[in-house]
């Protein structure tokens, strides 16, 4: 276990190369389990969750390579439609094999996830629509038995738009008989780049990225050759770095157009913001100006960059309220920002926060992905010595995150865990 050691205070200013966006590659690899043969994904980011979906893959029977952030996956000879507790545990995402197992061997037994630290997380609409398709569907000792001779395609409308749900019913209903139909689908990018795949695979989905997606199920798909999109959320947790320190960063290799929503709330803040193609400078202004956000589906304020903005209303001039809408338990990182001096106040849903002149750096412990992220850019921009432990939070998500701050001049390094 490492720790990670900050002494805050300096300007950030050069390049921020991104990597692959985390939550577009999981799908994606999940998908590989519709068809046999060899895939090739460039781009691919070294994390721990990538690494929990390679041994979830592997035990089904997939053969995994990888060449730096190539990852080769053949899939021809799968030998078990089972996702075990002891994987799925480590993971909730891996519930994105439901569909595609279903989908290829006719049966399906993945273990309910379970909540995490940010909320309950049901996936009572992964299963709904996975009915809605065909599928019988028991739940036993912790476990979903889903099976279907062949699926049908369905109308199905999403309560909630899920994420994860939208992306299970796609993969599922491309191999359907028949025309399914999503209605109040997920619209974020990670969806249509999954879409695109799929659709480079043989499958026939259009509407991606909108509210309805329509999916004409074929008979059959084919692996493809295909790099993954930049992580949104790593490039916004970089421009609210440049705002925070009131540094100069040159953001490449993203995805500008995927982050209007958070760009926009930058400048609003007072950072200047520059778009040329595929990279974005992001200078912090003079003083950072108190915002008010509220996280919404996308094309909404992400809710993946809440902690890192509360990091930047923490600092501000004036009070701002920053509402969480979806998830019920994405304030965990309050406390420890109240440690390093935030002045935050937690009603319900809304965080009330006025501004201090400066956080001091303190001891503090991660406690989920984003979080953990929300301390890295607090300790950069404290005065003194921040120590961040539990980082194996952090390295879920994001590839050599202390390795890009020291590039960018921060003084971070990672360390032994002090209370392993
Ligand atoms: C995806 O999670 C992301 N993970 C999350 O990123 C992200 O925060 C979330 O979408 C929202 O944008 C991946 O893509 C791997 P949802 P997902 O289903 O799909 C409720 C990160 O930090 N819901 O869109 O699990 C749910 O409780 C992670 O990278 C149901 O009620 O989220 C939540 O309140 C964290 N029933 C809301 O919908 C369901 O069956 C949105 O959840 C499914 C979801």
């Amino acid at each position: 276990m490492d720790d990670i050691i900050i002494t805050g205070g300096k300007p950030l200013a050069g390049e921020a190369v991104i990597s692959g966006a985390k939550n577009a590659a999981l799908p994606i690899l999940a998908a590989t389990l519709l068809t046999g043969g060899r895939f090739q994904f460039d781009n691919v980011p070294m994390l721990r969750d990538i690494t929990s979906i390679q041994n979830l893959l592997g035990l089904m029977g997939a053969d995994i390579q990888r060449e730096g952030h190539t990852m080769f996956v053949d899939t021809g000879n799968l030998c078990q439609y089972e996702a075990p507790y002891e994987e799925v545990r480590k993971m909730r995402a891996s519930i994105l094999v439901l569909g595609p197992l279903l989908a290829r061997m006719k049966r399906a037994r993945v273990s309910l996830p379970g909540g995490c630290a940010i909320g309950a997380r049901p996936i009572d609409l992964h299963l709904k629509g996975m009915a809605a398709l065909g599928a019988d569907i028991t739940l036993e000792h912790g476990y979903v038995e889903a099976s279907a001779e062949r699926l049908k395609g369905a109308e199905i409308y999403f309560d909630i738009p899920t994420v994860t749900g939208t992306e299970n019913i796609m993969m599922a209903a491309a191999l359907a008989e028949g025309v399914t139909i999503l209605r109040n689908a997920a619209r974020e990018p990670e969806i249509t780049a999954l879409a695109d795949i799929l659709n480079r695979m043989g499958a026939d989905i259009e509407g991606a990225g909108t509210p309805m997606i329509t999916i004409h199920g074929v008979r059959e798909l084919k692996p493809v050759s295909a790099p993954i999109i930049p992580d949104r959320i790593e490039a916004g947790t970089f421009m609210v770095a440049a705002a925070l320190t009131h540094g100069d960063i040159h953001i490449t290799r993203c995805e500008p157009s995927h982050l209007k929503s958070l760009m926009h709330k930058l400048e609003q803040a007072g950072a200047k913001i520059d778009v040329s193609g595929t990279s974005v400078r992001v200078r912090g202004g003079e003083t950072i100006l108190s915002q008010d956000v509220k996280t919404m589906p996308y094309p909404g304020f992400p809710t993946d960059m809440q902690a890192q903005f509360m990091v930047l209303m923490s600092v501000a001039r004036g009070f701002s309220v920053i509402s969480e809408s979806i998830f019920e338990n994405r304030f965990i990182h309050v406390s420890e920002l109240k440690r390093m001096g935030a002045d935050i106040n937690i009603s319900g849903s809304h965080a009330m926060i006025k501004g201090v002149p400066s956080l001091s750096g303190a001891p503090v412990m991660a406690s989920d992905l984003r979080a953990s992220a929300c301390l890295v850019l607090a300790g950069l921009a404290a005065g003194g010595v921040t120590r961040i432990s539990r980082i194996y939070h952090l390295d879920r998500g994001y590839e050599s995150l202390e390795k890009k701050f020291a590039a960018l001049g921060a003084d971070i390094a990672r360390v032994r865990a002090q209370n392993p």
